[in-house]
């Protein structure tokens, strides 16, 4: 399996060719099988009500037209009542239980899909659009809870029905049925065509209305680039294409859709007609009666209409099993980050990374990191500093295992990260991330992310260390201010602020602060700066910065170039002795001169 993953996109075959995914479903039927059991008896019982019905009509024309007795009528009128009655009665049952296992499974496959896709290495969403991935959840498992839900009871009873149908036929008059056994499968040829290019068009139908639906999703959720930088117009263009696009297809399917219903149409009921041809002629003749040759024609009917179903639920089922097929792969997907370590983990233990190197799967010509070698000192602060690109995110991403080293090790004190379980490792350290990221529900939710259990006083004690305090209280709501998807409703600084007030709730050992404050204006800067100083306090931080005030408080500074240590110093240390990080500093200098003295007077 390639490293990431690859979910076949929507221009992909969108049906399986063969029903063997679908079998993966049983394990999802199994923990349902006495549902299973009363909704299969109910099905069988309605198709041999439904057939028994010939039985009716032959009383009726024979015992009741032909003799012109009433009696006869009314014993026909009564078994069709009763027929009638036991085919509603079986029919609810049928129905429910198995719309109810349709609905069940596919809620089952669902919830157990969204618990795998938790667990999967990020960069796996790398490779496959979340968006792309949500619409599998939703749309395929829907395809399922049809073919649970319908689908695969309309193939059991038609199945049922075409069988019965052609027993009853037979014993009711054999010449007719062997008539009709020869003449159906030429009739049915041309139809059984059209068919399965209507099938193949619709499927084509449906990826291109899902790639409607990706194109407008996007540039919704952008909306604000799209108006700023004026590209209604072009946006207005290309989704024109693409509906039109989808919609030539549907026409090419509808024209297809429309000969396939006259052929059928035209042929069965020619079919009909030629059999009562010859069976009237036998009527007339004395050598069958009218009541027989009613049930056949009723039982033809039947068989028929199964046939004409059966051939339409195949396509669904096939869809259906692309459908599984898909879910199935995104159901027993893998991490690649294994968990499998069970290290009791110790405390206040140093940070190596040792001839660390590192290839992104999706870049694998450059790797990010190569022979990297650092050692971060417990309790201390360590920023780290280089151009961009250097690799210093990517070292947090390996930190925090969202990928494993290619090659060399990361340890904690000793032990390399993978030794220790994911939840034990990952609990020790807390990211406030370049762009913060937040969810839609209110601040104190947001705050306690990390911490659910959090009381509201330590929610607040920690938006107080984080500055956070006076600007949520000045909010009409306070704490449970909803702030939007992803806090639209907040603005940079404030966003940045929660999540910094998330890392401390947490209480975590390790601190990583990717470029925490560059986004910031003077204000929040000035803030978050002041909280940084009290969270840093006895803890493991790593701080990447560019603002030379962060970077002189640390204890030690490394310099980053190219995925590997250029060096490590103190601030005036490396303004001595490395090229590269008096580059830096130089442009920090003519940027903003206020700085200047800050930085000159420590390293006098
Ligand atoms: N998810 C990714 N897939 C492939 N390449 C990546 C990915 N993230 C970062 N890179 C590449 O890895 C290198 C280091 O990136 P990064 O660690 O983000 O740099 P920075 O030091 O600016 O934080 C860059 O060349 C970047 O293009
Ligand atoms: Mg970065």
């Amino acid at each position: 399996m390639s490293d990431a993953g690859s979910v076949p996109s929507d221009n992909d075959t969108r049906k399986s060719k063969s029903l063997r995914p679908l079998r993966e479903l049983l394990g999802f039927l199994w923990p349902h099988k006495g549902r299973l059991i009363i909704a299969s008896a109910a099905l069988v019982f309605t198709a041999m009500t439904q057939l028994s019905l010939g039985y009716g009509i032959q009383i009726l024309i024979d015992q009741g037209f032909s003799n012109q007795s009433e009696e006869g009528l009314r014993r026909a009128v009564l078994f069709m009542v009763g027929v009638g009655f036991a085919m509603a009665c079986g029919s609810f049952i049928r129905f429910y239980m198995v719309s109810w296992l349709g609905e069940r499974v596919s809620a089952d496959l669902r919830r157990d899909v969204f618990n795998n896709l938790l667990t999967v290495h990020p960069g796996f969403y790398e490779k496959n659009h979340a968006g792309e991935i949500m619409s599998r959840i939703t749309t395929d498992t829907t395809l399922l809870q049809t073919l649970i839900g319908s689908s695969v009871s309309l193939a059991a009873r038609n199945a049922l029905t075409l069988v019965g149908a052609l027993i009853l036929m037979s014993l009711t008059n054999i010449k007719l049925t062997l008539i009709m056994l020869i003449g159906v499968p030429l009739t049915l040829l041309p139809v059984l065509y059209l068919g399965r290019r209507v099938r193949n068009l619709s499927n084509k139908s449906q990826a291109s209305i899902a790639s409607v639906g990706n194109r407008a999703g996007e540039v919704l959720q952008s909306i604000k680039i799209v108006q700023s930088f004026q590209r209604e117009t072009m946006e207005r263009e290309v989704f024109e294409q693409e509906v039109s696009r989808a919609f030539d297809i549907a026409k090419k399917r509808i024209q297809q859709r429309a000969w396939l219903m006259a052929c059928a149409i035209f042929l069965f009921l020619g079919g009909m007609v030629g059999m009562m041809w010859t069976g009237g002629q036998d009527v007339i003749a004395g050598r069958m009666s009218g009541g027989d040759l009613g049930a056949f024609v009723f039982y033809a009917v039947m068989l028929g209409t199964a046939f004409a179903t059966l051939s339409e639920v195949w396509g669904d089922l096939q869809r259906a099993a692309g459908a599984a097929e898909r879910l199935v792969e995104l159901l027993h997907q893998e991490s690649n980050i294994p968990d499998h370590g069970s290290s009791p983990i110790p405390h206040g233990q140093a940070l190596v990374a040792r001839d660390l190197s590192f290839t992104y799967p999706a870049r694998p010509e450059n790797p990010a990191l190569s022979d990297f070698n650092l050692t971060i000192a417990p309790g201390k602060t360590l920023a780290l500093v280089g151009p961009s690109g250097a690799g210093k995110s990517t070292l947090f991403e390996l930190l925090q295992r969202f990928h494993d080293p290619s090659e060399g090790a990361l340890t904690y004190g000793d032990i390399a990260l993978a030794d220790f379980s994911l939840q034990d490792w990952r609990s020790k350290a807390a990211l406030v991330p370049q762009a913060p990221i937040l969810f839609s529900g209110d601040i104190a939710y947001n705050i306690a992310y990390g911490n659910p259990d959090a009381s509201q006083a330590d929610i607040e004690a920690a938006a107080k260390a984080a500055y956070a305090q006076e600007f949520i209280e000045r909010l009409p709501q306070g704490y449970e201010s909803e702030i939007g998807a992803q806090g639209v409703q907040l603005s940079g600084g404030q966003r940045q602020r929660i999540a910094l007030a998330r890392a401390i709730l947490k209480n975590p050992e390790i601190l990583l602060l990717d470029e925490a404050t560059s986004a910031l204006d003077t204000e929040s800067e000035y803030y978050v700066q002041l909280a940084l100083g009290e969270l840093t306090k006895g803890r493991t931080t790593i701080i990447i910065a560019h603002r030379l005030s962060t970077i002189i408080n640390a204890d030690a500074i490394a310099v980053i170039d190219s995925g590997s240590v250029v060096d490590v110093g103190t601030h005036s240390e490396l303004l001595t002795r490395c090229d590269l990080y008096q580059r830096l500093a130089s442009m920090q200098f003519k940027e903003t001169p206020a700085e200047e003295a800050q930085i000159t007077s420590p390293a006098a």
